[in-house]
């Protein structure tokens, strides 16, 4: 398994993402709130109070405004969505074979409960419908990969696995 550490962005390299987006629109144009917020959104996956200020500098609006309209629109996340995403199959064949053991593996290793984030960002966690893998049930999904017949035990390993190819990953970084 691959860490894709280049998905990971510093607060500058954020906001310089955010200054790039919004020199793309024309200045003063207060119809253009909701494109601006789009397209940041689609960029970093979620709006940061710093998104906010620069759609209003942009567009003339002021912050609150801004705000006022990424509210009204549930697609615009406001909390920055973790670095990989686990989804534990909670459909009829998982949950026969063993779903909430695995759910209570994974929520010991990592120290979080359903539908919390790591405090570092780096793993979310969720249960979700049946994602078409039930002969290898219990199944887990982490971002695109499937992880099948799937034991506490293998949990743990799993996720020790990543954490060692995560430190070698970094190391290899900075050298
Ligand atoms: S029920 Fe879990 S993969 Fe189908």
């Amino acid at each position: 398994l691959l860490i894709n550490k280049d998905s990971v962005r510093s607060d500058d390299e954020e906001k310089k993402t955010i200054e790039e987006i919004v020199l793309q629109f024309k200045a003063g144009n207060r119809a253009a709130v909701i494109p601006v917020l789009q397209a940041i959104q689609d960029k970093l996956g979620y709006l940061s109070p710093y998104a906010t200020e620069k759609t209003a500098n942009i567009t003339g609006v002021s912050i609150n405004t801004v705000y006022g309209v990424a509210t009204f629109y549930s697609q615009f996340l406001f909390v920055k969505p973790a670095r990989h995403q686990i989804r534990v199959c909670r459909g009829t064949a998982c949950y026969v074979r063993g779903t909430s053991t695995i759910l209570q593996a994974i929520e010991r290793t990592l120290g979080i409960k359903e539908g919390e984030t790591t405090p570092d960002g780096e793993y979310s966690l969720e249960t979700v419908a049946c994602i078409g893998a039930c002969a290898f049930a219990p199944t887990i999904r982490i971002d695109e990969d499937t992880y099948g017949q799937l034991t506490p035990k293998k949990i743990e390993e799993l996720f020790s696995r990543r954490s060692k190819q995560e430190e070698a990953h970094e190391g290899n970084a900075g050298e």
